[in-house]
């Protein structure tokens, strides 16, 4: 079914997709089962983001805090982002969208990184959206290395913007988060792209990340369009 949309979309959207596990536990099915949902909860997302137009989506797959999950609960999690990018890079390619992963490379596996590697290539080309996953992120470690990268130096917060994306592993200056979502009923950013949301709106659903699908992002948008976004501004008041 096709959602309509009469507003402009956020131009960039990022998800904290919270709730996978306790999904799974309301089902007594283990937490991995609420990963593989999880997958495909955010398949139909990216699909409805590209059709109303939303430019950049940033999706928390895992943060560099998740490696103190269980091994078993890491592994199926790495094993799942390999599975959904071979099955995804070619959707994306066909869509039009460029697919960067962010976060350190350093402790990923070699096979998944050649995958990121790979589907990284493949989409290059990729116009109309750009769709960023999160792994092995921690934003205020992205800061800190900035910083310790730019000591001394004399330069502005584009400059900074700019080696946040060099440290972030895309290359390219973070860009800013106009409409941050997190489902799973938690009011937290978790270290999720803290400088970027400095003036976000954020949203909060209740729904856990596996239930929540295109309409919910629908309705996330329309209550974007209804916030009056002033960036610390006082509103324009009509003049006589
Ligand atoms: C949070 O739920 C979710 C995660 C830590 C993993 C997110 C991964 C996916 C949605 C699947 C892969 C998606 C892509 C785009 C590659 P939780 O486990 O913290 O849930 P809980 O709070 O209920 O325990």
């Amino acid at each position: 079914m096709k959602h309509e949309t009469t507003h402009s979309p956020a131009s960039h959207v990022a998800v904290i997709m919270d709730g996978n596990g306790r999904w799974a536990a309301s089902r007594r099915k283990p937490r991995s089962a609420g990963h593989v949902a999880g997958a495909a909860a955010a398949r139909k997302v990216v699909e409805e983001a590209r059709r109303v137009g939303v430019r950049t989506l940033t999706l928390y797959a895992f943060s560099s805090d998740n490696w103190q999950r269980p091994r078993r609960e890491v592994m199926a999690l790495m094993r799942l982002f390999r599975r959904y990018l071979l099955a995804e890079t070619e959707r994306c390619v066909a869509n039009g969208i460029r697919l960067r992963i962010i976060g350190r490379r350093d402790r990923i596996a070699p096979e998944l990184l050649l995958t990121i590697q790979g589907a990284e290539k493949r989409t290059a080309g990729g116009k109309d959206m750009l769709l960023r996953v999160a792994v092995d992120y921690s934003s205020r470690d992205v800061i800190a290395r900035t910083a310790m990268a730019m000591k001394g130096t004399r330069d502005d917060r584009a400059s900074f913007a700019a080696a946040m994306g060099e440290v972030d592993g895309t290359g390219e200056p973070v860009p800013d988060v106009d409409l941050l979502i997190r489902t799973g009923g938690e009011h937290r950013l978790s270290d999720f792209l803290l400088w970027e949301c400095a003036y976000a709106e954020l949203y909060f659903s209740t729904k856990a990340w596996p239930e929540f699908g295109p309409a919910d992002l629908d309705e996330a948008l329309a209550e974007f369009a209804r916030r009056n976004r002033r960036f610390g501004a006082i509103p324009e008041v009509a003049a006589g």
